[in-house]
């Protein structure tokens, strides 16, 4: 039994039933799956994270996931695991959390691999739209006698949605996250050790880590705080650094900061006076799927102005500060003409500190968008 969380609970980002074309059975097994997909979360890019298992007559006889870019995809793993078993796998029932690939890559197609083994039912998750896959699996397996079924899981879209909208606009998924007194104040002094929130929020801001390809900061934050934007509260696992970048107008940022001098320096980017256009589609190009704007309140402002975030991660702390205000640093003093609404939103309590998390209109749309258009 494997007991994974996602580092985002799912529970309150749809108000549809997921899972209701299934039968019971394949519910069973395809929440087996997920769990299996959740193992490699944050750790595949710039593949998506996927899960399955091969069961037969209501028995798991395989189970497996992509662990990393280069690796077994998770349809494989499963079915070594089945052979690993000694358990036959012609005839059995494979429920895998993302179509299964039907092209080369750093690996053989999966579908070849299916068809070989005697699969005889394949029950699918989440499309995978890389364009790559010329015919798609949903149209090649049936066309060699597999019954293919899926229903698109919202939880599966939503595990890759850096994935997605990295193959499908070029550019990245943006999170936007900010640690905030409950007097709005966003500093709490000079140095990375004047934290806001708690050990336990600040845990999940690097769970949030994690999952991301590059973090992003101002360059006044950069020049404030001199952050190190590494993964240290939780486990890597292995997992590359990811990208640490900086914007400036002016370029001035002093030699001597930790992105520019610590054990991972070759991981940093400095862009100066780029439109954000750029500097995301720049991201894209190296296999950006999550972006984590880690503020400081101009950057955020921008990128909300601008429509370029998708997600929000907010941090609530049981402090009056009286330092800076949640206003925009910048000349223009109200950035928006409206007040936006997360979609689906969630709050969590870590020790004293609470944890707002939701998805922009923009972020929503796109994966209903996906949701819709990729289930033919
Ligand atoms: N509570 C939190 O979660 C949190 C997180 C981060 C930061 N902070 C705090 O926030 C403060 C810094 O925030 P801030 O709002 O003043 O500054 P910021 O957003 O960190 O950085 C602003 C700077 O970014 C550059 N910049 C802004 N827009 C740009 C664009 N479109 N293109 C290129 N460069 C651009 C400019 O750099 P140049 O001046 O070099 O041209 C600008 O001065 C610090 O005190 C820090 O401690 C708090």
């Amino acid at each position: 039994m494997v007991v994974v969380k996602p580092s985002i609970p799912w529970k309150n980002l749809t108000q549809r039933s997921l899972l209701k074309n299934f039968s019971p059975e394949d519910r069973y097994w395809m929440k087996e799956a997920l769990k299996w997909a959740l193992l490699g979360e944050g750790l595949t890019s710039p593949n998506p994270a996927v899960g399955a298992v091969l069961v037969k007559d209501g028995t798991l006889i395989g189970r497996g996931y992509h662990r990393k870019a280069g690796q077994a995809h998770a349809e494989i793993e499963a079915i070594e695991d089945a052979k690993k078993r000694g358990e036959t796998v012609a005839g059995s029932t494979l429920y895998v959390t993302l179509e299964p690939c039907s092209s080369w890559g750093k690996t053989p197609p999966c579908t070849e691999r299916i068809v070989k083994e005697k699969i005889s039912r394949v029950v699918a998750g989440s499309p995978d739209p890389n364009p790559r896959n010329k015919p798609r699996a949903v149209e090649l397996l049936p066309s060699l006698g597999i019954d293919f079924s899926w229903e698109i899981l919202e939880e599966a879209l939503f595990l890759n949605r850096g994935f997605y909208h990295r193959i499908l606009t070029g550019k990245p998924w943006v999170i936007g996250k900010i640690a905030m007194a409950i007097d709005g104040s966003l500093s709490a002094g000079v140095g990375e050790e004047r934290w806001i929130s708690g050990i336990a929020a600040r845990t999940m801001a690097h769970r949030l880590r994690m999952i991301a390809d590059a973090i992003l900061i101002g360059a006044q934050t950069a020049r404030a705080d001199n952050p190190r934007l590494t993964i240290r509260l939780v486990d890597p696992k292995g997992k590359i650094q990811p990208w640490r970048v900086i914007v400036s107008r002016s370029g001035n940022l002093p030699g001597d900061l930790f992105l520019f001098t610590d054990a991972f320096k070759e991981r940093t980017l400095l862009f100066v006076k780029m439109p954000w256009e750029r500097v995301l589609g720049e991201l894209g190009s190296r296999d950006v799927g999550i972006l984590l704007v880690e503020g400081g309140a101009e950057v955020l402002h921008q990128l909300i102005k601008e429509g370029w975030i998708q997600e929000v991660s907010f941090f609530l702390s049981p402090l009056i500060i009286g330092k800076q205000p949640l206003e925009d640093s910048s000349t223009d003093a109200s950035f928006l003409s409206m007040p936006l609404e997360l979609v689906n939103p969630s709050w969590q309590k870590f020790d004293e500190d609470m944890y707002c998390h939701g998805l922009l209109e923009k972020g929503a749309r796109f994966l209903e968008r996906v949701r819709v258009e990729y289930a033919q």
